[in-house]
């Protein structure tokens, strides 16, 4: 196993009404910066609960934070807090919404050029607290100090400690509204986050294997009672939490990281405007494919433990949890061929040097997927 340090200061709120506890969290006499995103928390009600239970806190509200939040947007929402001497941020919505906080939280207190936090990694040293309310379980931004941030064809990540949200309320019954399309990519997205973490190479790390099993095992599981959507609170609440577990460092401890099928779906996103989930289900398959001898041990473990395939033949295995995989992606609608967004071949080139500009070193957990590594996983995906 790796050294590591594990730190999460977050503290979880998670239940059916817990939104009702949201003034306790507050620091008291604080003034709030509401943010949302396009309207979803107004059309389901979750705008309304909020307000009612920050009768002791004067506020003000920014909306309009796009999915793939744009930096433009976020740079208004900056001046807003710098204008209204804001103390504490609320953050209600999806991964965009709170990816979109931390930003602004850190390049409110940022001297300079914001846009060097995301393109040069310049340090910030402080930020505005905040917290969130989660509405669209996918992408563990609730429960850790990453954001990707995105300007015109760039999308870019960054992480600091300073921007852990204080809380996060996560009550499954705002996942109700949810469309089949966001629970789709929620349940692929924290799906591939498990596998990133999970099938790299083995370094004997059982307890982190059987984390993450458990999480792969949850998601199948209740995936076909999430996407009925007969609000089934119980399969909500269990989808809920293993899309946070997923992404809050916890199975990460330890293990070697791949991130190589994000790196390149982030490009995707950022050129052809493809979903974030949808993004990886067209890359993750291919790169299995292409990485299958590094991947070896823990692709056969994945095939027994979690798709419970059983054959004498390595390679069979190994297919054949590949393909259960894609089967699971499809079956929740997601695509998991780039042909589906009529991309052509021809643009390969682009997508691997904008992967490359980005991440001016190879990638994977083992640091071996180049330029020719990624072609072959684009002609794979396609
Ligand atoms: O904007 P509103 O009106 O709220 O509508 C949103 C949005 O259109 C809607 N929605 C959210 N909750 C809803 C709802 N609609 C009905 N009922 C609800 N309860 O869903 C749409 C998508 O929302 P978005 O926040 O964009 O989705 P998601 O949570 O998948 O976030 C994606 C973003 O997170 C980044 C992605 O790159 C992408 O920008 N990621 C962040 C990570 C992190 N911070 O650790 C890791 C991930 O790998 C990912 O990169
Ligand atoms: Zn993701």
């Amino acid at each position: 196993m790796n050294n590591f340090e594990f730190y999460n200061p977050t503290k979880l709120i998670f239940g059916k009404g817990q939104i009702q506890k949201l003034e306790e969290h507050l620091p008291q006499k604080a003034k709030i910066l509401l943010i949302y995103g396009g309207g979803s928390i107004k059309k389901n009600g979750v705008y309304y609960a909020v307000k009612e239970n920050l009768s002791k806190h004067s506020f003000v509200e920014f909306s309009g934070i796009e999915p793939n939040p744009q930096y433009d947007t976020l740079m208004k929402a900056v001046s807003v807090i710098k204008s209204e001497k804001i103390d504490f941020v609320l953050a209600i919505g999806g991964g965009s919404v709170i990816d979109g906080t931390k930003f602004i939280v850190a390049a409110a207190n940022f001297e300079g050029d914001a846009w060097d936090i995301l393109e040069k990694r310049a340090p910030i040293k402080s930020a505005i607290p905040f917290g969130t309310i989660l509405t669209l379980p996918a992408t563990g931004s609730e429960m850790n100090s990453f954001a990707v941030i995105s300007k015109g064809n760039e999308k870019l990540a960054f992480g600091h400690p300073l921007v852990y949200p204080k809380f996060s309320i996560l009550d499954p019954e705002i996942t109700f509204s949810l469309s089949n399309r966001q629970l789709g990519n929620g349940l692929v997205d924290a799906f591939v986050h498990t596998i990133e973490q999970y099938l790299t190479n083995n370094i004997n790390t059982p307890i982190q294997d059987r984390f993450a099993e458990g999480i792969l095992l949850t998601l199948i599981a209740e995936s076909d009672k999430v996407m009925k959507q007969e609000n089934d609170y119980d399969s909500r609440a269990n989808l809920m939490l293993s899309a946070t577990m997923a992404l809050n460092g916890l199975i990460g401890i330890g293990v070697n990281q791949d991130w190589a099928t994000h790196m390149i779906g982030h490009e995707l996103t950022a050129l052809y405007g493809i979903d974030h989930a949808r993004s990886l289900a067209v890359i993750l398959p291919s790169l299995l494919r292409i990485q299958k001898d590094t991947k070896k041990d823990k692709l056969l473990q994945f095939a027994s433990r979690v798709w419970n395939f059983s054959s004498t033949d390595s390679d069979t295995m190994i297919e054949s949890a590949i393909q259960m995989t894609e089967a699971f992606f499809e079956n929740l609608g997601v695509p998991t061929k780039l042909r589906f967004y009529k991309i052509s071949k021809q643009d390969f080139p682009k997508i691997i040097s904008a992967v490359r500009k980005h991440i001016p070193v190879n990638l994977g957990e083992n640091q071996d997927i180049d330029e020719a590594k990624l072609l072959q996983i684009l002609e794979a995906a396609y």
